[in-house]
């Protein structure tokens, strides 16, 4: 009687037993020596070479955080603040320099010791194969508009199963695989900048497709372990429930998230996107061999992304007729009165997105098992909430977790197969185009003093919920 009295003052969310507690990352972000042991360039180390300027403080992918070199010290900072399971990726160009071909030892020793120390430290590791770093061989050849590079995609999956597969049994296909879409064919934010919707059809469609291949050659090789893909499922949501806002956000959701979750759950691209897509002229090149594919290989587990709602209304003045199409001819964006944010990022918070993106995927996408794959909360200067003992005192970002969990929470109780959260990120880590400007992790590392790391008032706080499996 009086355990159950303390456990309930203790914990007002209890999480379910072997519920995933950890965070996420990936390569480019945190390994550095991206010049070191045989690795190739990728898009990242190319596009800084070409144009550094366009980088934060001017800061490249060359030495970030320096997991290649640290992470012992890492995978121990993780079993200090309680993780379970940590998710991490394989750069591809580091473990096949050209893309295609040769094998680099180094790299296959380098994530084999990975994986061992995580099992070490009973962590279990959550491999993702392509987090936005195309090699650049690869890129040369047209990167994802290649029906090539597909193929070589393919490979590499398959060589990374067959080298790890034994020892890692969670893993993803793509992360947010939308994202090099708009960044590096739409909106001019990833290599190779390129601007053009047919372009970026063929390579939201190409990827799609590797996904799917990557699946068959997973189940190829029989080894009992799970394949799913990484989405940053944010909702639509319309300014008003007027019928042109509602049209509005149906139509960004075809296209930023039911592009990518229809046919990695379902096997098929929603028919509302196919529609315009006909209608507009802007069917990519497919074969019905490859459709199938699609159609066959559906994922077992989905990773959800989650940081902030996107909002829309319908569009406030006409299209001029000869403007080149974009998604954007179909609905503006809209900024809520109110709304609250996080000042630090500039992003909105609204926690009950979370809940949104799970109710919808079970009611629509057959209760599908997922976990919270990415959620965190971004601060620019964080340096200024270090205090005088040396701790990052980010109690912003306790609320911002506990604030998403409860509506996580919620979404358990009423039935929704949510397996985990991972906060991004472990430690503080280099993101793309913003560098280092923005701040995630439940560990800091100091770039003044040689990339030292320091567990964050949050790290500490997540150890304790993960050892009452609640808050
Ligand atoms: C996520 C990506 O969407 O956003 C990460 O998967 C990225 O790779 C994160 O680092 C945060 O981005 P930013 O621009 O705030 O540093």
């Amino acid at each position: 009687m009086e355990v159950t009295e303390q456990k309930q003052k203790q914990v007002d969310y209890e999480f379910p037993k072997d519920f995933w507690w950890g965070s996420s990352s990936s390569a480019t972000q945190m390994e550095g020596a991206a010049a070191m042991d045989g690795k190739g360039q990728n898009i990242w180390d190319y596009w800084y070479e070409q144009e550094p300027n366009r980088f934060h403080n001017g800061i490249g992918p060359a030495e970030t955080s320096g997991f290649y070199y640290r992470y012992k010290e890492d995978i121990r900072l993780m079993k200090q603040i309680g993780h379970n399971s940590f998710r991490f990726s394989i750069s591809w160009s580091r473990l096949i320099p050209n893309g295609t071909g040769a094998v680099n030892k180094k790299a296959v020793a380098f994530y084999q010791n990975v994986i061992d120390e995580l099992l070490h430290h009973d962590i279990e590791p959550f491999v993702n194969l392509f987090h936005f770093d195309m090699p650049m061989s690869l890129q040369e050849k047209g990167g994802w508009e290649s029906r090539e590079v597909v193929d070589a995609y393919s490979e590499y999956a398959s060589i990374c199963f067959e080298l790890f597969g034994d020892k890692v049994k969670k893993w993803f296909t793509h992360n947010e695989p939308i994202v090099p879409v708009e960044g590096g064919y739409l909106y001019d934010f990833h290599y190779p900048n390129v601007i053009d919707f047919r372009r970026a059809v063929q390579v939201g469609y190409h990827t799609q497709l590797s996904s799917a291949l990557a699946i068959q050659k997973y189940r190829e090789q029989q080894q009992n372990g799970q394949i799913g893909i990484i989405l940053n499922l944010t909702p639509s949501y319309p300014r008003s429930n007027n019928p042109a806002d509602l049209e509005a956000s149906r139509i960004a959701d075809a296209f930023f998230n039911r592009s990518f979750l229809d046919p990695s759950v379902k096997g098929e691209f929603p028919k509302d996107l196919l529609d315009i897509l006909r209608e507009e002229g802007y069917m990519p090149s497919y074969t019905e061999t490859d459709v199938a594919i699609i159609r066959t290989n559906t994922v077992d587990l989905l990773g959800v992304n989650y940081y902030q709602p996107r909002r829309v209304k319908a569009k406030e003045n006409a299209v001029h007729p000869d403007a080149p199409f974009m998604p954007d001819r179909f609905f503006d964006s809209y900024e809520m009165p109110g709304r609250k944010m996080n000042v630090h990022r500039g992003w909105e918070i609204y926690e009950k997105g979370i809940y949104d993106i799970l109710i919808n995927l079970r009611d629509n996408y057959g209760n599908i098992p997922c976990f919270i794959s990415e959620n965190g909360m971004g601060v620019e200067g964080e340096e200024k909430f270090r205090d005088d003992s040396g701790i990052i005192q980010d109690d912003y970002r306790i609320k911002f977790i506990q604030d998403h969990l409860r509506w996580t929470h919620q979404a358990l109780e009423e039935g929704v197969n949510v397996r985990g959260y991972h906060l991004w990120t472990f430690m503080d880590n280099w993101s793309w185009m913003n560098a280092y400007k923005n701040r995630y992790g439940f560990v800091s590392v100091n770039l003044e003093k040689g990339g030292e790391r320091t567990v964050k008032k949050s790290g500490e706080w997540i150890k304790k919920v993960v050892q009452q499996n609640g808050f």
